[in-house]
């Protein structure tokens, strides 16, 4: 450690993000890391960061003193430093402040960062990903996730309900059996939690109204920007909820969050370049909502649209080549160019939306927007299935009009209550929720259609033996959701930089 400090004992150590007007005159310490140091010739400005945010400290060799200036030369990159200075306000932005460089104590002089301001390929950052996180709009993106958890826990707690959390080791799937990781557990098989859904759906018979939040798996092999093998869900569940309830629940939390954001992280959009204008309209409710049936003239519309844009092709041609079935597109939500080739078919009723069928649907809105009732034999088990007065199963309107040719093989028509949110500026789908089933006939039926071992279904089964409440619930991606609010059409966020340590296909480390 270098003894080169003129520290004064009185200055009280502040974080930078709490530095405010208060302080203006005052001698403050900041203890934290280099993060650039422009200048030279007798001036130099140090860039200081201690996590909360970045400040500017102005040295001059003229008034300091020799040991400290001969500090302030030998510091490189990342050199961790505890810094004294008078707050002063900024020459330029308004609001912000500066230091008039006072003192430094070097703890650890630091030359050889291997992040330099030179352009890095995202291997090279990803391999560095646990130094990558200091950078500002790394660390910018991730002050935003924090307040993004504190508005979670604030919205549910002021509205009674009760935080639980559910297991990570599984016995069965939640959301299908497709994308299950296996784990030994001591001779037996057992999986990572794809969903706390169920236990919620028993935790809601404790205590009324829960939401949980952890870590949640998907073996899916995909390998867009928004597919993490490990992420984080909020998952919410409420008995007496009905699939309105649900909705109006969703769209309420999504414009507190968004408000809380534009209030508090200001600092943070800035740095990213994110315009707050464009999450403006996201803090007024009720969202747009729109029926899955509906939905598909707007999609084939947007597909004829991708054709005749990539291709050059007029209206009628570009038709004609969707409806060849040999169409092909160019996918940017792939990460990888080869992957980014891909059919092109016309949309048809049993069709999952992919990433640019969304982005068509997000186009038409500039806020969130509900999509609902969906085919019921694309969504899982537990989906409660639309209904007539009298009960039956109700067949889709748009379904009963549409051509054989453009309904996928063994489509009923029916529809489920439930709907996913999907994120404006692109940004998909960051919501999947329904009412559930509580007919038991219904859901036994569901169970059997989806092959699941309904010897391990028994006791979430009790949660309809032993009084059955018509329920409600959703789970929200945190990574799709910041990437979202930080990014947006403005500075697109992928998702490995919304997670510290992001888990994709083949990537494990650090
Ligand atoms: O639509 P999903 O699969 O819904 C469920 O798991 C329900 N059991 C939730 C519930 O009703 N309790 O996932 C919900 C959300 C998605 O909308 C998306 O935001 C996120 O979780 N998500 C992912 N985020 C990152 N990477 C992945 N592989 C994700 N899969 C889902
Ligand atoms: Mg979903």
């Amino acid at each position: 450690m270098s003894e080169t400090q003129t520290m004064s004992e009185a200055a009280p150590h502040v974080r930078i993000r709490a530095i405010g007007p208060g302080h203006l005159g005052q001698r403050v310490q900041i203890r934290g890391w280099l993060a650039n140091k422009p200048g030279g010739k007798g001036r130099y400005f140090l860039w200081l960061r201690d996590g909360s945010g970045i400040i500017q400290a102005v040295a001059e060799q003229e008034k300091s003193s020799p040991e400290d200036w001969e500090a302030v030369e030998s510091i490189g990159l990342e050199s961790s430093i505890i810094v004294e200075g008078i707050v002063k306000a900024h020459p330029r932005n308004e609001g912000e402040f500066e230091l008039d460089f006072a003192g430094i104590k070097v703890l650890q002089a630091v030359s050889d960062y291997p992040i330099t301001k030179k352009e890095h390929g995202t291997e090279f950052l990803m391999k560095h990903r646990h130094l990558w996180l200091r950078g500002r709009r790394q660390s910018a993106i991730l002050r935003i996730r924090a307040e993004v958890h504190k508005a979670w826990a604030d919205f549910f707690y002021d509205r009674g309900f009760f935080r639980v959390d559910t297991p990570i080791f599984t016995p069965n799937a939640c959301e299908g059996t497709t994308t299950l990781f296996e784990v030994d557990y001591h001779g037996d098989t057992v999986y990572l939690s794809q969903s706390g859904q169920l236990y919620n759906e028993a935790d809601i018979g404790a205590l009324g109204q829960v939401y949980c939040f952890g870590p949640t798996f998907r073996a899916e092999k995909s390998k867009t920007r928004r597919h993490l093998l490990e992420f984080w869900m909020l998952e919410m569940e409420a008995a007496f909820y009905d699939f309105d309830d649900n909705i109006r629940f969703q769209e309420e939390m999504i414009a507190f969050t968004v408000s809380r954001i534009l209030e508090r992280c200001s600092a943070e959009l800035k740095e990213l370049g994110r315009d707050p204008e464009k999450l403006r309209p996201a803090t007024q409710t009720p969202y747009p909502r729109l029926r899955y049936g509906d939905a598909i003239e707007l999609i084939n519309k947007s597909r004829v649209a991708i054709l005749m844009e990539q291709r050059g092709l007029s209206e009628e041609k570009a038709l004609e080549l969707l409806y060849s079935g040999k169409a092909t597109f160019s996918d940017d939500t792939y990460d990888d160019d080869a992957e980014k080739t891909r059919k092109l078919e016309p949309f048809r009723w049993g069709d999952d939306f992919g990433a640019p069928d969304e982005a068509a649907i997000s186009a038409q809105y500039d806020r969130p927007v509900f999509v609902s009732n969906f085919p019921t034999e694309i969504k899982g088990f537990y989906f409660k299935q639309d209904e007539e007065a009298d009960g039956s199963l109700r067949v889709d309107p748009v379904f009963a009009a549409l051509p054989d040719d453009m309904k996928l093989p063994g489509m009923s028509g029916h529809t489920v209550q439930g709907a996913d949110c999907i994120g404006p500026e692109g940004a998909g789908e960051m919501i999947g929720g329904s009412q559930r089933e509580d007919n038991f006939e219904r859901l036994m039926e569901n169970i059997e259609h989806h092959q699941l071992p309904l010897d391990f279904f028994q006791w979430y089964l009790d949660t309809r033996r032993y009084g059955n409440v018509p329920h409600s619930g959703f789970g929200i991606g945190m990574e799709r959701f910041v990437a979202w609010v930080a990014g947006g059409s403005d500075t697109p966020v992928h998702i490995r930089e919304v997670i510290t340590f992001p888990r994709m296909l083949h990537q494990f480390e650090p």
